[in-house]
């Protein structure tokens, strides 16, 4: 007998191990709720599972439920029911019938028609001692929750709540790069008011067709990051230039053709962390050509990394639409089109990617 709890305790615990290296790996909230909930279920064996996260500012308990593709939240103020109870005053509440315990609110059961018997309810706490928020499983399935499945479930709550604190952290982390990054691209435009807006657009633009052409969300989030940088180094261009009213001379355009090598070295002096290291080669290689004519590295097709590709086709494709200066003509997005097919023609843009844009134009979504 008492081998076989051990071989079960074991064997629940490296279960544990296996969904906590699951949730590690969710840095998107929404989607670390829902696996917490989803394994919650399936561990304790129940029924369904609620996750209650503390507002501490406005001292309200905010549950989560996962519906159809998105979470759905509620607000309580704190102290309400058993979960209230739970997340004031840290201890576990373990009921086989909840009908017969007065902290338990019927209300959510009268609207819903469901009919909950048997709750288990844990703290989530994290590393010291806080309470981050509450999680609940109801009505296990075969028979009521045990001591043991108050151990296992605290355990879990504990490792959802350290994988919550990650996330958050995480999500702060990428608010503060992302601020800062449209700091940036903000300073490049109050420099260059005319092309003011550029960047950004490129930016949109390059998503869409990343989406198209179905980048995954993580792609996605690098190519808007870059693009919205890939003019950077407009910051270190000689205002006599930047700021000309007419034509370039050649020596002003190889001059303006030198920006995509300092876009690099800009970049390079931002810290990016692993899944962003490559931002800076992937911005500077916007004016590269597929056939290898384009600048600063003449670059070949296959050494260019497709985000590159697609903001060489919206960033000439923006150039083109926009009126951003006195003595150039914009182009309608009909010619525009027609001058990046000539482009892809000759092989200076990637043709599968102006045909995804065409298609896109003609048939927005
Ligand atoms: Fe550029
Ligand atoms: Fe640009």
């Amino acid at each position: 007998m008492k081998n076989t709890t051990i071989h079960n305790k074991s064997k629940d615990l490296s279960l544990l191990l296996d969904i906590s290296l699951q949730m590690i790996e969710k840095t998107d909230l929404d989607s670390l709720l829902r696996l917490i909930m989803e394994e919650a279920t399936k561990t304790m064996n129940a029924d369904r599972s609620t996750l209650y996260l503390i507002d501490r500012e406005r001292t309200e308990l905010v549950s989560f439920f996962a519906q159809t593709s998105e979470i759905r939240e509620i607000r309580l103020p704190l102290g309400t029911g058993i979960a209230g109870f739970v997340a004031c005053h840290g201890t576990t509440i373990n009921i086989d019938d909840a009908y017969s315990n007065p902290l338990f609110n019927r209300e959510t059961d009268t609207i819903t028609g469901y009919r909950t018997k048997s709750v288990l309810c844990v703290p989530m706490n994290i590393h010291n001692n806080e309470i981050i928020g509450v999680l609940q499983v109801l009505n296990k399935k075969n028979g009521v929750f045990s001591e043991y499945d108050e151990w296992l479930f605290k355990t879990y709550a504990n490792y959802a709540a350290t994988a919550i604190e990650n996330a958050r952290l995480h999500g702060e982390h990428e608010k503060m790069f992302l601020s800062a990054i449209k700091a940036l691209a903000a300073a490049i435009d109050r420099r260059d008011p005319i092309t003011s807006g550029h960047s950004e657009r490129v930016a949109n633009l390059s998503v869409e067709i990343g989406k198209a052409i179905g980048l995954s969300k993580n792609e996605l989030k690098i190519l808007k990051y870059t693009a919205v940088l890939h003019d950077i180094e407009k910051i270190g261009i000689r205002d006599a230039i930047l700021l000309k009213p007419d034509r370039f001379t050649l020596e002003e355009k190889l001059e303006m053709n030198k920006h995509a090598q300092y876009t690099e070295e800009i970049l390079k002096e931002i810290y990016f962390t692993g899944e962003f290291r490559n931002i800076p080669e992937i911005a500077a290689a916007h004016h590269e050509r597929p056939d290898g004519t384009g600048y600063p590295g003449n670059l070949k097709l296959d050494q260019l990394d497709i985000k590159s590709r697609i903001i060489a086709v919206a960033d000439i494709f923006d150039a083109l639409t926009a009126c951003d200066r006195p003595y150039k003509k914009s182009f309608s997005q009909e010619e525009a089109l027609d001058i990046l097919r000539a482009e892809a023609e000759q092989n200076h843009l990637d043709s599968s990617l102006v045909n995804i844009l065409t298609e896109r134009l003609k048939s927005p979504e």
